[in-house]
């Protein structure tokens, strides 16, 4: 695991000296990552993640690498092209894109190719994941200057950037008005796979109102377990303001909920509890044939039914 620092060796050497995060540098893979050849590689609990694996990276033969772990998390690349496509349309004042848990690469990877945005930062608190997700972006071609690569928390990255962002070195002190942050948390906590309506209280290690507390004052973008309780999700719009959200789909079956949401507006009264809106089912999906992506919404009060 990370431990909040920004580097390997740590802010006190070299150039992150003094801050409490800065860039990380390149890290070296470790015994924890993996480029399996063969399922005769993959232990058992991963062999079905690894034959969808050019879903997952369609060049993973060029050499990507993976921790066990992350084959769990890591978003397949359609879906990670077309949210970095709709990411995309946000407002033109948006330059930076924040990606709160990089994983192995899959969303940052999209977000820095897409040519969108000035620069992307993306943090990761695990070591070895984060060693991956750097040499797989370097598989795709990603230029090293359009993504700053944190070793680290988001949390204390977010709350360092409201709070103190003299801590951070100058590459991560970025304005909140013109960057968008986008959060793929881990999906732990009972209930995920199972229930019909998953309760995103109970989503562990981090739940909805930890993610949001965070994220609030920032447009954010929340990658969620499909079956997501829309109705908690619907609760987070600010006063006047509308959430998308958006099916993303393979093969005719849903993958995730994503949730566009706008930052909270400082002069409105979106503190008090909204009431809770009328919801349709968002779980329709639109046809069995499959592009590689298909999208499909839902529309509730508070949120927009629109599909780009
Ligand atoms: C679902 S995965 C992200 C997958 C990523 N979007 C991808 O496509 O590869 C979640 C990642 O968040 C990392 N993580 C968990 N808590 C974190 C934190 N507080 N700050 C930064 N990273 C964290 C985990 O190590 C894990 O790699």
């Amino acid at each position: 695991m990370g431990n909040g620092m920004g580097s390997e060796r740590g802010p006190e050497d070299g150039e992150g000296a003094g801050y409490s995060m800065a860039p990380a540098e390149r890290l070296p893979l470790t015994d924890d990552c993996h480029h399996y050849g063969g399922k005769d590689q993959v232990p058992w609990d991963i062999q079905k993640y690894f034959a969808q694996r050019y879903s997952v990276f369609s060049w993973y033969d060029e050499g990507v690498y993976l921790t066990d772990d992350a084959w769990f998390g890591v978003t397949p690349e359609p879906i990670a092209n077309q949210i970095a496509v709709d990411m995309g349309a946000a407002d033109e004042k948006k330059t930076i894109l924040v990606d709160a848990f990089a994983g192995a690469g899959g969303n940052t990877i999209a977000f820095a190719l897409s040519g969108r945005w000035q620069r992307v930062i993306a943090i990761e608190r695990d070591a070895s994941t984060l060693a991956c997700a750097q040499h797989n972006a370097q598989i795709y071609g990603v230029d090293p200057s359009m993504v700053s690569w944190v070793h680290g928390d988001s949390f204390e990255y977010l709350d360092a950037l409201a709070n103190h962002p003299g801590a951070l070195h100058p590459d991560l002190r970025v304005d909140m008005d013109t960057t968008v942050l986008f959060s793929s948390p881990p999906w732990g906590g009972p209930g995920y796979r199972s229930d019909e309506i998953f309760d995103l209280h109970s989503m562990q290690p981090y739940n909805l109102e930890q993610l949001h507390k965070s994220y609030e004052s920032m447009d954010h973008v929340l990658y969620l377990p499909r079956t997501s309780n829309i109705r908690q999700v619907a609760r987070l719009a600010p006063a006047g303001c509308k959430i998308e959200v958006v099916q993303y789909c393979m093969q005719g079956a849903s993958k995730a909920m994503v949730a566009y949401i706008p930052a909270r507006n400082p002069t409105s009264r979106e503190d008090e509890p909204g009431e809770e809106p009328p919801v349709e089912d968002p779980m329709s999906t639109d046809s069995d044939s499959s592009p590689s992506v298909q999208k499909s919404t839902a529309p509730t009060n508070g949120l927009d039914s629109s599909v780009s």
